[in-house]
């Protein structure tokens, strides 16, 4: 079996970090989201790994490499522009050749794995096998309508008046058969091959069609507030271990992670929570929920359930709160006027002021 990930996309909703950064390499647990993908693909036994990235991406080549890393090989597959799931099986079908395979949408996070839904694909090997999850708005998903034995009767995409919760989530397992199906279908009103389509093209076909209902945890990394919830979920399942410097001074409690070369000065550090390789935490108190990146500087501040990407520095604010704080972001005091803010936002960033 192989493995498609798909890496395309414009990622709009994850503005303004998609403004510099692919969304699949939107950090949760200090890893890209396409990282914990790799690791569920490869804990498959899968090896060859086909990874469709836009025409003009270099960030994801240059963070993932060639697969060495993660015992794998991976092939780029580029694509012009977003043009459908089903586009991207279409270009990958040299990669795949006559093989089964995985398509994995390179921004879901099913931290739990996607095991037991392979060991089903490989002992049943339908023509087409999805994942589905029950969710609260399925008019923002691909939809499934099954009858009482389970199979698959119908799939929408997107629909406005959802028969039924089960979502089709980023996992999908299929045989060869796919290929005539993308071959076989006409672009989506909103201009798309949709995969939705052609797996229902194998439904009309009789073509076997299963689906199993994922019980994990799953985020679909489409929002701010996703990467946050996700994060929020990986932090609380995290077995603490403190390989960086924590001073007498200090109060780390015990499921808290502090990577190597980390500093925690006359600080509190509460469970759980994520300090990256090279930081310094000083004379602050860190609370639940928060991950702080790589060479990081959190001084003299109070943050609570939060996410700080590498390289930012928060310094004097006397509270932050389920905020997401971008690269090499600067937050500190005012020099000069102690009564008025002084802000330099970037584009689409949004900012709440406890005025
Ligand atoms: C895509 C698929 C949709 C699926 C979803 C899962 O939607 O088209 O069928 O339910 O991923 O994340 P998109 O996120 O591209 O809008």
């Amino acid at each position: 079996m192989k493995a498609l990930i798909l890496s395309g996309g414009t990622g709009s909703r994850l503005r303004p970090l998609s403004h510099s950064t692919p969304k699949q390499l939107v950090p949760v647990l200090n890893r890209p989201v396409l990282e914990h993908v790799l690791d569920n693909v490869r804990e498959l036994g899968i090896t060859e790994i086909g990874l469709i990235v836009g025409a003009g991406d270099r960030a994801v080549p240059r963070a993932i490499g060639d697969g060495a890393r993660f015992g794998a090989r991976i092939t780029y597959l580029p694509q012009d522009r977003p043009s459908g799931l089903a586009d991207c099986v279409r270009i990958a079908r040299p990669f795949l050749g006559g093989d089964d395979f995985v398509m994995y949408l390179g921004d879901n996070m099913l931290p739990e794995g996607i095991a037991d839904c392979a060991a089903r694909f490989r002992a049943e090997r339908p023509a087409a096998q999805l994942v589905l999850k029950r969710v609260a708005d399925p008019t923002a998903f691909g939809v499934a309508e099954l009858d009482g034995t389970g199979r698959v009767l119908r799939l929408t995409e997107k629909p406005r008046e959802p028969r039924s919760d089960l979502a089709m989530i980023g996992v999908y397992f299929f045989t060869a058969a796919i290929h005539a199906a993308v071959a076989a279908i006409a672009p989506s009103p909103r201009g798309e091959l949709e995969i939705t389509d052609a797996v229902q093209w194998l439904v009309d076909r009789g073509e076997p069609v299963g689906a199993t209902e994922y019980a994990g945890y799953w985020k679909d990394i489409g929002r701010i507030e996703d990467v946050l919830d996700c994060n929020r979920w990986m932090l609380a399942r995290q077995t603490g271990s403190v390989a960086g410097e924590v001073d007498p001074a200090s109060t780390v409690a015990e499921d808290v992670v502090v990577e190597r070369g980390a500093r925690v000065l006359r600080s509190r550090i509460d469970a759980p929570a994520l300090v990256g390789a090279g930081s310094v935490i000083e004379d602050s108190h860190v609370g639940p929920g928060s991950a702080i990146g790589r060479d990081c500087l959190v001084k003299s501040t109070r943050l609570l359930d939060s996410v700080v990407l590498d390289g930012a520095s928060i310094s004097h604010v006397s509270g932050l709160r389920s905020s997401l704080i971008g690269r090499g972001a600067t937050i500190g005091r005012s020099r000069d006027d102690r009564e008025l803010h002084r802000l330099i936002v970037g584009d689409d960033t949004r900012t709440e002021i406890a005025a």
